[in-house]
Parts: structure tokens; sequence; C-alpha cells
């Protein structure tokens, strides 16, 4: 089956940029178009939820004026897809410390989520100034204050409780982790979510990376065993799917 959910490290602008002898902020520009082909090809997939990692925590270190461009970059994004991504029946949501973004860029981000919020094809969340580490310490805290406010007693947290803690409650865990430019870490994205994802790393930067790619990434991902921890005699016996129903939907995947 295709992922439910498919979560992207967007990286190599910087270094995409270099290569073409522009400064590093083309690049962020360039990855803009990327963007939206993958927005679309996942729609048009019937993929229920893309996670794009646009922003993290740290990213807040970079010098001043690329982060101002990225803030910008991320109002002209919204405003200018807006219609496209209400055409093609995307709703959006953000996950991060959203508090931390320029007012302005807060407004728009509010205002694009409220427009969107009636659309039923792809969940489309953005990590903006997201860490893994920063949801799950939140995430911690808000659980201490229900203990204390004797709501939960620490008996009751189980994995699944937690779980309903995080900015993530409402997505189900990535099955599919793309990092583009050839990196691989995670860079602190979705830690706990990403516990079984199966992980891609494309070796193109992402102003390069298309839907072509992103085929490429799901029927390699159709070809992995999920084991979850089972043998695989476990799996052909619970009724594994046939080589040739991948093979499918691979090709039908290619055609598009
Ligand atoms: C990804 O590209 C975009 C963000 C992290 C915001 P980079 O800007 O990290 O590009 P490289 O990794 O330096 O090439
Ligand atoms: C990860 O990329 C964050 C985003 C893509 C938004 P970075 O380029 O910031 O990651 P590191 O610093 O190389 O690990
Ligand atoms: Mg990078």
């Amino acid at each position: 089956m295709l992922p439910k959910h498919v979560a992207i490290i967007m990286d190599g602008n910087g270094r995409w940029a270099k290569e073409q002898r522009l400064p590093r902020v083309s690049g962020h520009r360039a990855g803009v178009d990327s963007v939206r082909d993958i927005v679309q090809a996942c729609g048009q997939l019937a993929i229920p939820h893309l996670t794009l990692y646009a922003f993290s925590t740290e990213n807040w270190k970079r010098p001043k004026s690329e982060v101002s461009v990225l803030m910008e970059l991320l109002m002209v994004y919204l405003r200018s897809e807006i219609e496209d991504l209400n055409r093609n029946n995307v709703r959006l949501s953000a996950i991060g410390q959203l508090n931390a973004l320029p007012k302005p860029v807060q407004k728009e981000l509010h205002s694009s989520m409220e427009k969107l919020a009636g659309n039923t094809g792809l969940n489309l969340t953005l990590a903006l100034s997201y860490s893994g580490r920063w949801d799950i310490v939140r995430a911690v805290q808000t659980l201490a204050l229900d203990v204390r406010r004797g709501k939960l007693s620490p008996e009751d947290i189980t994995e699944d409780l937690f779980q309903t803690y995080l900015t993530t409650a409402d997505i189900p865990d990535p099955d599919l982790l793309i990092r583009t430019s050839g990196e691989m870490r995670l860079s602190n994205f979705l830690l706990w979510e990403m516990a079984y994802a199966e992980l891609h790393i494309a070796s193109v930067f992402w102003p390069e990376f298309r839907r072509d790619h992103l085929y490429q990434a799901l029927s390699d991902y159709l070809q992995r065993e999920r084991r979850f921890g089972k043998t695989s005699e476990q799996l052909t016996e619970s009724g594994s799917q046939s080589r040739s129903y991948v093979q499918k939907i691979i090709d039908l995947i290619t055609r598009q």
C-alpha cells in the first residue's frame, strides 16, 4: 500500500544555489517550485498526509538576512499558492513554535489555514520553527500539568496517551521519510513519530526534487518489508502483499 503519511526534510537549497553560483536565498526561492510539484503529486496519488520540514528551531541561528528571506518566502508562498491549494482540495496545518514566527507570518498562516479548513483532500502540514525535542518537552509539560490538576495519574501514561499530547496528535506516524541532498540524519524532525518510518535519502538537492523523484521514493518504499519487529515468515502468514500487487502499484505510479 502507498504510505498514508509522507514526511520530507527539504534540504540542500543552499548547496544547489552555490553550485549555480547564486546566493543561498535563490536556492530557497527555487525550492518553492519543488514544494508546488510535490504537493500536487501527493494529492493526485491520494496520499492522505504530507508533512514538510520548512524551518527548524535550530534554523533561527542562521544569519539574520537569510532568516528574514525565509520568512518572507513563506508569506509569498502562502499568498501565491492559496488559490491553487484550494483548487487541489488541500487542507493546511502547521506544527512548531508558531508564536516565535514574525506576526505577519502568523497572520498569513492562520488565515490560509482557515481558508482551506473545509477541504477534504491532502492534509499538508508545515513544520515551522519546529523541533522534535521541543515538541516532546512541551508534551511532557502539559502532561505534568494534567497530573498536578488531578486529571490523570502517572500510571495512566501510556505510549498512546503520550502521543495525544504531541502537536502531531491528529496525524498518523510517517510511513516514509524522504530527505534530499544526500544527508543521512533526522535533524530533530518528528523524533517520536519516526519510530518505524522507512527512510529514503535522495541525492538531489531540494530545488531539483520533482514528482519523478517522489515516484522513485514510493516505488522504493513499496518494495520494503516492514516487519515492525516480527519475522518475515510471520508477515507472510498474516497475508502480506504479493510482489505482483506491489509491481502493479509501481507501474501505476510511474505511468502518471
Ligand atoms: C533547506 O536547505 C532549507 C532550510 C533548512 C530552511 P538548506 O538551506 O539547509 O541548504 P543547505 O543544506 O545549506 O545546502
Ligand atoms: C533541516 O535542515 C531543517 C529543514 C530542512 C527545515 P538543516 O539544513 O537545517 O539541517 P542540518 O543543520 O544540516 O542538520
Ligand atoms: Mg541544510
